[in-house]
């Protein structure tokens, strides 16, 4: 049994106050892409977990890993007493704005659902999210949803999204999130209306402590037939929407060339 934890990315996401126990109350409109990290299941006595990919050493099996965090909640909130041998295929970097752990725990909470026949739909899924991060609830969803409070409290979106390709690039820069949020300037911008009309908010924080931001950024906004230039999440990953799919391959192919060391994937929004 598998499945796939999507790569997130935020379309927009306004930063509206910082909250006294230092969280941050933000809105932003989550969109999910066809590709991730692959995660499998399979029998056993005790819930284990193993790692391999490109991105394995930057995350590790121990008990912090999020999988293996999201596992223990299901399993306790459920009162499941049987084992999972989990196998989590790392493609997607790490600390990089695009969900990473969050996705991670996300696919293994829908995962181990199906696998221990549990009675959990989406919102039970969710509730047990929220007490693993921020992101973990949207991911659970993986489908285009607004999130509103610390990113957590979602609503419908009735923006389509659904198939745009997108080309997503980072500069293999690990940014933290705590310390791009710490460097947010206290400006409230003003609401989440559309995405096209948005903004990432924490762009020019991440931009600070990471310049390669501004240069990705630079590069994406030159190439033709793009729809949408903007950062994901607390970055460094930046993004692309394209017009079309020849649009977004041919971007791929000069950032590739500009940038050989540069981590990219062409896909589309799901
Ligand atoms: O919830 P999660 O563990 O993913 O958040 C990581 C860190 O990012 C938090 O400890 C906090 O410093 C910051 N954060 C924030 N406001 C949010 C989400 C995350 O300040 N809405």
């Amino acid at each position: 049994m598998r499945e796939i934890a999507y790569a997130k990315v935020n379309l927009a996401l306004h930063v509206r106050a910082r909250e006294p126990d230092g969280y941050h109350r933000i809105e932003t409109l989550f969109a999910f892409c066809e590709h991730g990290d692959a995660l499998e299941v399979a029998e056993a006595d005790e819930i284990i977990l193993s790692v391999d990919g490109p991105f394995a050493e930057a995350v590790g099996a121990g008990e912090d890993n999020l999988v293996l965090r999201a596992a223990r909640a299901l399993a306790a909130r459920h009162g499941v007493t049987r084992g999972a041998a989990l196998h989590l295929d790392k493609s997607l970097p790490v600390a990089a704005g695009i969900g990473g752990g969050s996705a991670d725990a996300a696919a293994a909470l829908r995962l181990l659902a199906r696998f221990w026949w549990l009675d959990a739909d989406e919102e039970t899924l969710c509730g047990i999210a929220a007490g693993l991060g921020a992101d973990v609830p949207a991911c659970v969803v993986s489908r285009t949803v607004r999130g509103d409070n610390r990113g957590d409290v979602l609503t419908p979106s009735d923006e389509n999204w659904s198939g745009t390709p997108i080309l997503l690039v980072n500069p293999r820069v690990p940014v933290s999130t705590p310390a791009v949020f710490a460097r947010w300037d206290g400006l409230d911008r003003g609401p989440l209306g559309t995405a096209h009309a948005g903004r990432n908010d924490l762009e020019s924080p991440a931009r600070s402590l990471a310049p390669e931001v501004g240069d990705l950024l630079s590069l994406l906004g030159a190439q033709p037939g793009t729809t949408l230039v903007r950062m994901s999440g607390s970055g460094a990953t930046c993004f692309a929407c394209f017009e079309d799919e020849p649009a977004r391959d041919a971007a791929a192919a000069a950032l590739e060339a500009a940038q050989p060391d540069w981590w990219t994937l062409a896909t589309r929004l799901r």
